[in-house]
């Protein structure tokens, strides 16, 4: 099979932001996705550099259009790569060859009785470039500018696209899924219940000479949505390129609300008007805010991928914003967000689980991936949660539903990391009897990674690559690379020596997320930008300071907790008994704890974890700087009496 998936050709009056980035993460997502389903993907995106809006940009530089299209363009072409986006053909409407097919249309269109003169005289949005109607108006403004149009009257070319809506129409009951998700299927149609007017195609070159000149008549250029629109077609080498037909028959669309009109309503009636098949769908997705407002300049909160890419990498950039954004709802950008999902989902749930498991085969095995003996009940479950989660995985990103296709993957991670914890592996290593066992859970585990490596190649180009290597398996190994072989159970081969893990996903600290959420806000909003530099020095007053009981304790108990493989139960003296859950089952075994003196902090409240209540914290140092993470635990360097004051 074949797929076409094009993103907008953005504006270039403005640098990419994160809305731009997320579109064009979706289209790259999805050509990978098509791509691991064994299609031929061509996945396009670009620049459209014509129109008012561009010279507006360029005469408050002070550049001339070319001079100015050229850099922003370079801006967004060369932020792809950086968000490891890929995609195979980078448009630009100022192309040559852009320019000829959009001429060769308009003259078709011409030829054949859809384009006339006429006089109009209509409401006019400069940012939005097109003719508002009455209704579309919120308080006599343009509801996306905030601004009044303009009322103007001029001699112009019109397109008849009055005389395609019951076609139109026809078409999307005919195809459910031409538009989705329905709510914008909706909306067009509940446009068309309306008389659709004729489309203003033309700008007098007294008033706009940056635009593609009409073939038909040289005092005028094309509208600029008639221009972008027809990228689709000249990236792919219409007429009669060979990329043409195979690629334009399977076209799908992504883009958001903000141009669902021109794309559903101005572009199928021009189709219908050249005697092109229509695309096939049409995906909408919402809006980003940040910090739950909309994302402007004059506020200052604009995101820009680069920035994020830097502060938390481009993994954690792309996975949070497919999981974080239910495709077509409008979701809010904030760097809380993105740090709990980054320590949360990826540095525990998805990162621990990969290290862990390898650190076992390491431990048990010497890295060698052990052949399984006959499998248990267990076991299958595992294996029916893993052929539930593919399944749901292929349905769902299909539909561009990639928040419920990664939903899926975790739920099964989860169903890994219960199935260690049920198999106790560090049990059955005790003893000879358990060795057949242990073979069939821990290659059970490893299957069940290179699942996770193979479903979260769309999404983690970089990541899956650090898993796929701990697998001993390459990039292009078709066990990780393609649904239709990698799906099947059993593909690791016994026998194998794994290879050293990369750290995944480092844990993210609240005060990075800080400094960022500054950098946001530091040009609007004085207020929120006060407020946060106050707490951003990162220093506490030495009231704030004696508020801590920082106590010396010795450990008398100490147990794991059952159904968690990073907390323990320690009883310590400080100098009262007194229960606390600390998360260092990892890295510290019960018996080794015994007798030692470490530093509590006595008064933080009780908390409750897995059902027992822990009545203060011990302090550990963090050593990130090897492959994993180490916890030290605190001590003093002479013994003293327990309960003794640390200050
Ligand atoms: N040039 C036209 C598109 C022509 S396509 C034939 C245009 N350009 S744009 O630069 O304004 O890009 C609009 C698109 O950018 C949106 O449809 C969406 O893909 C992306 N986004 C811009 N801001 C966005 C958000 N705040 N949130 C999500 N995506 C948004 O319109």
């Amino acid at each position: 099979m074949t797929t076409y998936i094009t993103t907008p050709i953005y504006y270039v009056n403005a640098q990419p932001h994160l809305g731009h980035a997320y579109t064009t993460i979706v289209a790259d997502t999805y050509s990978r996705f098509r791509r691991l389903c064994g299609d031929d993907v061509r996945f396009q995106t670009g620049t459209d550099e014509h129109g008012d809006k561009i010279v507006e940009a360029a005469e408050r530089e002070g550049v001339a259009p070319k001079e100015y299209v050229d850099t922003i363009s370079g801006m967004f072409s060369s932020t792809w790569p950086v968000l490891e986006i890929e995609p195979d053909n980078f448009i630009r409407t100022t192309d040559p060859d852009h320019i000829k097919v959009v001429q060769k249309i308009l003259q078709d269109v011409y030829d054949s009785g859809d384009i006339y003169f006429g006089e109009y005289t209509g409401l006019y949005c400069q940012g939005c470039e097109r003719y508002l109607t009455e209704k579309e108006l919120v308080d006599g403004n343009c509801p996306d500018h905030q601004k009044p149009p303009e009322e103007i009257a001029e001699k112009n070319y019109f397109f008849r696209m009055s005389k395609y809506q019951q076609q139109l129409i026809d078409h999307i009951h005919a195809h459910p899924e031409f538009i989705t998700p329905e709510r914008y299927k909706n909306e067009v149609l509940a446009f068309l219940s309306e008389p659709l007017e004729d489309l203003c195609i033309s700008r007098p070159k007294s008033r706009l000479t940056w635009g593609i000149e009409l073939p038909f008549d040289d005092k005028f250029v094309t509208y600029v949505w008639f221009d972008a629109l027809i990228n689709y077609l000249t990236g792919i080498g219409y007429p009669d390129g060979d990329l043409f037909e195979g690629n334009w028959s399977v076209a799908e669309h992504v883009i958001a609300k903000d141009i669902l009109k021109p794309h559903a309503i101005y572009w199928p009636t021009m189709l219908f008007s050249m005697g092109l098949p229509l695309y096939q769908k049409l995906h909408v997705h919402g809006y980003w805010n940040v910090d739950n407002t909309k994302m402007s300049k004059s506020i200052g909160n604009v995101v820009r991928p680069k920035e994020l890419v830097a502060a938390y990498g481009v993994d954690t950039l792309r996975y949070f914003t497919l999981r974080e954004m239910s495709f077509g709802l409008d979701s809010s950008f904030s760097s809380e967000a993105i740090v709990a999902r980054q320590n949360a989902d990826l540095a525990n749930d998805l990162g621990n689980l990969f290290s862990r498991a390898i650190a076992m085969v390491q431990k048990y095995r010497g890295g060698v991936i052990p052949a399984p003996g006959s499998y248990t009940d267990s076991d299958s479950d595992l294996r029916q949660a893993a052929e539930k989660m593919l399944g749901r995985y292929e349905e769902v990103m299909g539909q561009f539903n990639f928040h419920l296709g990664l939903q899926a993957i975790w739920e099964f991670v989860g169903v890994v990391n219960r199935y260690i914890v049920t198999s106790e592996p560090w049990t059955l290593a005790k003893d000879e009897s358990g060795k057949e066992r242990l073979d069939t859970v821990l290659y059970t585990i490893l299957e069940s990674l290179r699942l996770l490596t193979l479903v979260l190649r769309p999404v983690m180009i970089g990541a899956t690559v650090k898993m796929g290597q701990a697998l001993a398996m390459p990039k292009d190994d078709a066990r990780i690379s393609l649904l239709a072989v990698g799906r099947q159970w059993g593909l690791l081969e016994p026998g194998t020596q794994l290879q050293a893990l990369e750290t995944l996903f480092p844990r993210l600290e609240k005060e990075e997320k800080k400094e960022q959420s500054v950098k946001q806000t530091k040009k609007g909003k004085k207020k929120k930008a006060d407020v946060t530099d106050v707490a951003d020095d990162n220093l506490v007053s030495f009231d704030d300071f004696k508020k801590l009981d920082l106590r010396v304790a010795e450990i008398v108990a100490a147990e794991p907790i059952k159904k968690s493989d990073r907390l323990l139960k320690l009883t310590v003296k400080a100098p009262e008994e007194r229960t606390i859950v600390a998360g260092i089952a990892e890295h510290y075994s019960p018996e080794d704890l015994i007798g030692r003196q470490v530093i509590i902090v006595a008064n933080l409240k009780p908390a409750k974890l897995m059902g027992i209540e822990s009545n203060g914290m011990v302090l550990a140092a963090k050593d990130i700087s090897g492959e994993k993470e180490i916890l030290l635990l605190t001590t003093v360097s002479g013994s003293v009496p327990t309960g003794s004051n640390v200050a």
